[in-house]
């Protein structure tokens, strides 16, 4: 198998740098619109073989060399009772949003192979498809990001209500968030008795918060699934990505995840510095400097490739999700610079 990836995890010595992309299984492929165009977003997501076959699509393709499960954060919610839709080219929505007592009472804590079987048979069909080519990584949003969507009803510019909730009904916050919490890491721990090989919890909009309020409203709830997951015996790497987060780097290093995702907004070495040992890198390259051409490219993904060497151990990936608009030929130049600049002897 190629294993470079879950090895670089763990901080372990590779004979390259491993290299995948957030969103790779999406938009910017032609073979991806081809098969949504049978099927809405949802339905995808709930259909194992269509969620399977876009998920090993950027392995054959783009020559990555991780693949990541094609799912959505927002499966977590839906299961959790609260109903869920995407409108075309306008994001998800939530026609009722939990902002009161009642709302967040009538939330349950999903059973999820129950609720969510069809993750977790994408997961088993995908291991089997896969054959050990690359590794699978599976994921979930975590608490406070998943939060948001609840209580806003979809996206959001400034999180008022969101905020709204956390400073002038506290307990109530923290009664959603351990719904949501106790929701996810029963989810994530089912996805690794399916046979997910990594972890990645991906926390957003966590960038929109100042640091005391990541340490009160987002930190405990992330720091809780991680310890929850290794206490029950979990031992595939855990990678947790806080969007916009560099100012938090110094209280995302205490979470427990045995990899941090970065985005762009701040250099690797740097935050190998405030990370310190014993935690691996994971990231960084501006979505939008896929554009460069290749010469402009190439450095950049040498600087990266340099500065990761601070790190115990550096997965190369994008600073947030590739966007639709990427040409793929420009995807597939960058993961060859990436393994042929990395290539060791
Ligand atoms: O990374 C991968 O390739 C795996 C698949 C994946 C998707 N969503 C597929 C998707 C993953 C890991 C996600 C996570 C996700 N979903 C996040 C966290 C990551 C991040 O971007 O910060 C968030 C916030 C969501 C919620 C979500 N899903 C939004 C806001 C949207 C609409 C905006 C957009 O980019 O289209 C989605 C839809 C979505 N999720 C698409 C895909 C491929 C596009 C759906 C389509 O085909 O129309």
């Amino acid at each position: 198998m190629n294993d470079t990836f879950l090895k670089a995890c763990r901080g372990e010595a590779t004979d390259y740098t491993p290299v995948w992309m957030m969103r790779q299984a999406g938009r910017y492929l032609p073979e991806y619109h081809s098969v949504r165009s049978r099927f809405t977003f949802l339905e995808m997501c709930k259909t194992p073989e269509a969620a399977a076959e876009v998920t090993i699509q950027p392995v054959d393709l783009i020559g990555v060399d991780a693949a990541i499960l094609f799912s959505d954060i927002l499966v977590v919610p839906e299961a959790m009772g609260s109903p869920l839709e995407f409108h075309e080219n306008r994001g998800p929505i939530f026609p009722q949003p939990v902002r009161d007592e009642a709302a967040v009472n009538k939330l349950i804590v999903p059973d999820p192979e129950d609720k969510l079987g069809y993750v977790m048979a994408a997961i088993r069909l995908l291991r089997k498809e896969l054959a050990n080519k690359v590794p699978l990584i599976g994921f979930a949003g975590a608490p406070f990001t998943i939060a948001t969507y609840l209580i806003e009803g979809g996206s959001s510019k400034n999180f008022f209500l969101t905020k709204k909730m956390m400073y002038t009904e506290p307990a109530l916050y923290a009664r959603l968030l351990d719904k949501i919490t106790a929701s996810t890491i029963s989810y994530l721990k089912a996805q690794v008795e399916a046979g997910a090989q990594a972890l990645q919890l991906f926390d957003s909009w966590a960038g929109v918060l100042a640091p005391r309020d990541f340490a009160e409203f987002a930190h405990p709830y992330a720091k809780r699934i991680i310890t929850a997951l290794k206490e029950s015996g979990v031992t595939v790497p855990l990678i947790y990505f806080a969007n916009n987060g560099a100012t938090l780097l110094d209280q995302s290093k205490t979470v427990g995840a045995d990899v941090l995702g970065l985005d762009w907004r701040i250099n690797l070495d740097e935050a190998a510095r405030i990370v310190g040992p014993g935690i691996a890198l994971q990231g960084n390259l501006d979505p939008c400097a896929l554009l460069l051409p290749q010469d402009k490219l190439e450095q950049r993904v040498a600087a990266i490739l340099e500065q990761g060497k601070a790190a115990s151990g550096h997965i190369f990936n994008l600073g947030h999700g590739i966007l639709p608009e990427i040409p793929p030929a420009q995807a597939k130049l960058m993961v060859e610079t990436v393994h042929r600049l990395s290539a060791k002897g």
